[in-house]
């Protein structure tokens, strides 16, 4: 049997369709198959290589790491200086108030950590969710997924959980003194890149405040200069309680994290004590790729042209296919018809060198979210094979 056949036989399956390209190298804006074709990348291991694939300074700080010392003990026991180091570097890029960092191994384990905390340091219960909204596979982000579609064949899932309309005034009034915490991407990701008014975020702030309510923002697919800013929050200038960090954090290597003030993070230590555990979490080969790629993505500017790289593909992306185009920074959603006609381009796409997808919750959408190092004639080319996609529809 050859790769292919062995990887559909013995490496379980979530689709009856994989896309089963066989990439045996990786750098940059491109891929490699076994074939030696190259194929531009327009959705970045979905907002994962922000910095590109193997950056050369991500690279260098695994192989430094990985011979220094890899699991030393479960997290949180010793001084561990690549965690140390990342947090402090992280901390002292977010606003005063988020200054504790609890490193995981995914986005959805950080969700599930916070979620704890939310409980714990209120001692309430109810959870506020968006529709729409997605946070996460595990049971616990699975219930707070604003999606009945993919929710409901895993029932029962967590009690006290209220899902409400996205950017809707009205709804905040659900917001109480018994809801424990607020949680929202602060740009929905899978729902077709959907941004909430600017007074919406900052009202929903302000309720959380009112209530006491801890506000969670999510930012594991819209953070770290995705939109343009380090955070997409500094756009809504609110600052959330807990913030939920994943996907680009680790510059290519598995981390998540769910960062809040001390005293709040300080309610996982007592009654009962380990108030969270994790074996991996903040793993010291991770923290330290995480960090070698936060600082190339700061050192090196590359956010600097997110806005104008931005620009250039709603200038470029016209065509009477095309319904809308949603965009925040370098996250896009090509709005077309429906699914048939999106999965005809993506696969137009890929055939000609272009890795695109849909989003979960807009199947209809063409998703593109490239490395931020993306160049203008990159950005061209992708394009042109986009809109030569739109004309065989
Ligand atoms: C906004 C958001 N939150 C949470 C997650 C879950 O992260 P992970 O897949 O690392 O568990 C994702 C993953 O796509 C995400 O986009």
């Amino acid at each position: 049997m050859n790769n292919r056949q062995l990887f559909l036989q013995h490496v379980a399956q979530t689709s009856d369709a994989p896309l089963a390209l066989e990439i045996v190298k990786a750098e940059g804006m491109y891929m490699w198959d076994a074939d030696g074709k190259q194929y531009l990348d327009m959705i970045a291991g979905i907002s994962v290589c922000n910095i590109g694939h193997c950056h050369p300074a991500v690279v260098k700080a695994i192989q430094e790491q990985a011979q220094t010392y890899m699991h030393l003990l479960v997290y949180g026991e010793f001084v561990q200086s690549p965690q140390v180091a990342y947090a402090t570097y992280l901390t002292r890029h977010l606003p005063s108030s988020l200054n504790s960092v609890y490193f995981t191994n995914s986005g959805s384990e950080a969700t599930e950590g916070a979620m704890k905390l939310a409980k714990r340091h209120t001692g309430r219960t109810e959870i506020i969710a968006f529709k729409n909204s997605y946070h996460g596979s595990t049971q616990g982000s699975l219930s707070i997924m604003g999606d009945e579609y993919w929710r409901n064949a895993y029932r029962p899932l967590l009690p006290d959980v209220q899902h409400l309309l996205h950017n809707s005034m009205e709804m905040l009034d659900s917001i109480t003194e018994r809801t424990a915490c607020v949680i929202a991407e602060t740009i929905q990701g899978e729902a077709g890149v959907l941004a909430p008014a600017v007074e919406w975020l900052q009202a929903l702030r302000k309720k959380c405040t009112e209530t006491g309510a801890l506000l969670i923002l999510d930012e594991i697919q819209c953070g770290f200069g995705r939109n343009g800013t380090l955070w997409a929050f500094e756009q809504y200038d609110v600052v959330p309680d807990i913030l939920l960090l994943g996907k680009a954090l680790g510059g290519g290597m598995p981390l998540g994290a769910f960062i809040a003030n001390r005293d709040v993070m300080w309610s996982l230590t007592n009654q009962p004590v380990l108030g969270h555990i994790t074996t991996f979490g903040g793993h010291p080969v991770a923290c330290a790729a995480g960090l070698a790629g936060m600082k190339a993505l700061i050192e090196e500017n590359m956010m600097k042209e997110v806005a104008a790289k931005e620009k250039l593909f709603l200038e470029l992306l016209q065509h009477p296919r095309i319904k809308a185009v949603r965009s925040r920074g370098l996250m896009l959603a090509v709005e077309l018809e429906d699914f048939p006609a999106n999965k005809k381009v993506i696969d137009h796409c890929i055939k000609n060198g272009v890795i695109t997808d849909w989003f979960l919750f807009a199947p209809q959408c063409i998703r593109l979210v490239p490395p931020l190092i993306i160049k203008e004639e990159e950005i061209r080319t992708a394009c042109k094979i986009i809109l030569s996609g739109l004309d065989t529809l």
